[in-house]
């Protein structure tokens, strides 16, 4: 039977990630992969976890397996407005809404905001499981190109300026400031004050997506954007995967009252609630005081595998080559010279038994060929400059 004709326009328009494709080819045995994005499984508390759990299945077994309201457990959202204050977030608890994971939440943003080639921009590159949740909606999606400290917000508002010339609106801005995924740099103060200013002259929302804001190794905390938003404007999302574990699938969102509200009503028909149990096993976590010995111990564990590849990069990779030097967060990003494919270069890699995640998958004009992320934090300290090692050899064979 042929389906075609019975899918929706927007589901014709759903892409499968790249990324999860390539994850099974590089998790063939004795291929050591800086592909994924997945946070080094030893960080998992196994033991806080398995202590909380009892205590809940014990005390409060019949709420923690129960349905829950929408927008997340009261205690839970106040804990959290009062967590992201710590940040300079000023919300309610009435702001927050959590949701099963932020990729959930992106993909409410999408449902609720985007109609048919409505412009949306982007960082060039930007994380692809956004874009594939905004493509999903059919927006138009626009490119603004990263440097060292972030989206270059000159080229931002050039190209929102352009936009306008032509008669269309942007309708709003998909950031990650802090550690982004996939290019690990970090937009600076004036660059995020920029962008509001911005985003207030044109009248466009700001989505801020900050899963990695907590794995600093070093450098001052610079806030985020929703702490200097005194215009409501900044829809603010943070998640679990990367302090506690992506398994127990918990993210939150900090809105503006009316649009947390409206991404409520689009989460009832989506799951009705998020976890009842898993949010009291983070609730747990966090009012027990274990998430704050938890986190300087991922820092730590990280920050020793960023050395490693970065020593390693230097060591071992060809002149002509560039990356980042990520201050947090999870991946860098490298650039070969422009003459490189690392779509073509893929297959060579895996049999050289070394995987890494090509580039043009993160850009949504289609450039990036000569570009790929690494993730530095799931691979054993002693295989990664094996890995890097492998990795080079590989290039140096390209190298004209
Ligand atoms: C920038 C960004 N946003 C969202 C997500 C999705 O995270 P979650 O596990 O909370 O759905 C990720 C995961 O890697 C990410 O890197």
């Amino acid at each position: 039977m042929d389906y075609e004709k019975f899918y929706s326009d927007n589901a014709k328009k759903m892409r499968s990630s790249e990324i999860r494709e390539l994850l099974e080819l590089s998790q063939q045995p004795d291929v050591i992969s800086f592909a994924g994005g997945l946070p080094n499984p030893d960080t998992f508390p196994l033991h806080q976890i398995n202590e909380i759990v009892s205590m809940i299945l014990e005390n409060e077994g019949s709420k923690a397996l129960q349905y829950g309201p929408t927008p997340g457990l009261k205690e839970f959202r106040k804990q959290l407005a009062d967590f992201i204050g710590k940040d300079g977030i000023d919300v309610s608890m009435d702001d927050i809404l959590i949701t099963s994971g932020s990729q959930q939440a992106l993909d409410i943003v999408g449902k609720i905001f985007i109609n048919e080639g409505d412009v949306i921009i982007t960082g060039l590159p930007t994380y692809l499981g956004g874009i594939n949740a905004f493509l999903a909606y059919r927006a138009k999606l626009i490119g603004i190109p990263l440097d060292d400290n972030g989206m270059r917000v000159d080229l931002l508002e050039e190209k929102i300026n352009e936009i306008e010339k032509e008669g269309k609106k942007v309708k709003l801005i998909y950031t990650i400031p802090t550690f982004q995924n996939p290019a690990g740099v970090e937009m600076s103060e004036d660059r995020r004050k920029r962008m509001l200013e911005i985003a207030k002259e044109h009248d466009i929302l700001i989505l801020e997506d900050d899963p990695y804001g907590k794995l600093r190794f070093e450098g001052n905390a610079i806030k985020p954007i929703k702490a200097f938003d005194n215009n409501e404007q900044v829809i603010y999302m943070a998640t679990f995967s990367k302090i506690l574990s992506p398994g127990l699938r918990l993210a939150y969102v900090a809105a503006p009252t009316e649009i947390a509200k409206k991404m409520m009503i689009a989460k009832q028909s989506m799951d009705l609630c998020t976890s009842t149990f898993t949010q009291l096993i983070a609730y747990y976590y966090i009012k027990y005081g274990y998430i704050d010995k938890q986190i300087p111990k991922i820092i730590e564990m990280y920050r020793k595998k960023r050395d490693i590849m970065l020593s390693a990069l230097e060591k071992f990779f060809p002149p002509g080559c560039k990356w980042t030097q990520p201050r947090g967060g999870m991946f860098l990003w490298v650039e070969l010279p422009e003459y490189i494919n690392t779509v073509e270069m893929f297959p060579e890699a895996v049999s050289s038994k070394v995987a890494y995640i090509n580039g043009r998958a993160f850009y949504v004009n289609g450039d990036g060929y000569n570009t790929m992320r690494l993730n530095f934090t799931n691979a054993r300290d002693d295989e990664i400059e094996e890995g890097i090692k492998r990795l080079a050899d590989v290039i140096k064979r390209r190298i004209k």
